[in-house]
């Protein structure tokens, strides 16, 4: 299917063609620039890229959900449009010489739009990881999601740390990866097979280069600067006790960093131990601290998560960036179904995703 849209768009057969997974963030939510630890796991829908080196410094990028081809250059600095992060990922494959010109490329998606399922994170790992098969390159997916990042840092300018390029690189369906952000070292832990991680849309849309994910990070920074520790989530309970010459918000947003990593460590105890009871219990104490001390969410999507609960499922909670987007909830898989239809027929502006 890939090849046949390639085919059309630049009457070629592409050299190399890949999927990458969206991500859904069971628990640990900006911890991971904070020094902490994250649990995503890799969802079905995604992206097909196929891709073929050009001659030259241009970069033609097609995708499914524009009408118009983007022409860029190798040359190009953002410009706060849709093709941004392939053509980044194509600039920074010749920076790190994984390739030596401009590309075609080709993408189609699965993953709906502005969902916080980390589509750009799956653009330019999969443009990155098809670079590297071609040049043969040995460059791990550790390493793959470490230039990844570089690109939303450095590229789009958009802050963030390194759970998205992680999950899409390394992570499959029925699994989690267990990753600690400060060393990148992880674990792949199995996933109850009788529960179904759902993932539901609120039906409000976010971006994360809006700024608000950015004032969150240079709140955490004021609490860097304070305790004179770059990894807030590794606070003990003494040096939180010190921090009453901080603001108020910015003690909630510590204690939110401490509280949600160490319930990060505590679910992948319970997930191994097959406590889900606890486990869901987790998700929910992870919401209410994003709610009260991250300030992150919405009223609506605050509502759809305690719903979710009362409907059925062991735990929700609001997944990615904030804001908008969806949610994540444990249910057992035999009550999907009939979970799914209430949780829908009350939220009207909600929809499943997977
Ligand atoms: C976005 C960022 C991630 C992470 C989450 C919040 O998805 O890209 O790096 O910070 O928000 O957990």
């Amino acid at each position: 299917m890939i090849e046949m849209i390639f085919e059309k768009a630049f009457g070629a057969t592409p050299q190399m063609c890949l999927f990458t997974p969206g991500r859904v963030n069971l628990i640990g939510e900006h911890t991971d620039y904070n020094g902490g630890r994250v649990l995503p796991t890799a969802i079905g829908l995604g992206l097909d890229i196929a891709l073929s080196p050009r001659d030259d410094d241009t970069i033609v990028i097609h995708s499914n959900k524009f009408d118009e081809l983007s022409t860029r250059s190798l040359s190009d600095t953002a410009q706060d449009i849709w093709s941004d992060y392939a053509a980044g990922a194509i600039i920074f494959a010749n920076k790190s010489g994984l390739m030596k010109s401009g590309a075609n490329i080709a993408i189609t998606t699965s993953l709906p739009f502005g969902a916080g399922l980390s589509s750009s994170a799956a653009v330019i790992v999969g443009i990155l990881k098809a670079a590297r098969e071609l040049s043969n390159s040995s460059l791990s997916d550790t390493e793959i999601a470490v230039l990844a990042r570089r690109v939303e840092n450095e590229f789009i300018g958009m802050p963030c740390g390194i759970m998205d390029q992680m999950a899409v690189a390394i992570a499959r369906p029925g699994q989690a990866l267990a990753l600690d952000t400060k060393s990148l070292s992880y674990d792949l832990v199995d996933l109850p097979e009788d529960y179904h991680m759902a993932v539901i849309h609120s039906g409000h849309f976010r971006q994360l280069s809006e700024g608000r994910y950015k004032i969150r990070k240079e709140e955490c920074d004021v609490a860097k600067a304070f305790f004179g520790h770059n990894d807030l989530c590794l606070l003990s309970d003494e040096d939180l006790a010190m921090s009453s010459g901080l603001p108020n918000a910015i003690q909630k947003r510590t204690r939110h960093c401490v509280s949600e990593h160490r319930r990060t460590v505590e679910a992948v105890n319970a997930i191994i131990a097959d406590d889900i009871d606890r486990f869901g219990q987790l998700m929910i104490e992870s919401h209410n601290s994003m709610r009260d001390d991250f300030e992150i969410t919405l009223p609506e999507i605050d509502l759809l998560v305690s719903d979710a609960v009362t409907l059925g499922a062991k735990g929700a909670r609001m997944t990615g960036g904030g804001f908008g987007g969806c949610i994540v909830a444990c249910v057992p898989t035999a009550d999907m179904q009939a979970w799914q239809e209430k949780l829908l027929s009350r939220h009207s502006k909600a929809f499943f995703v997977c």
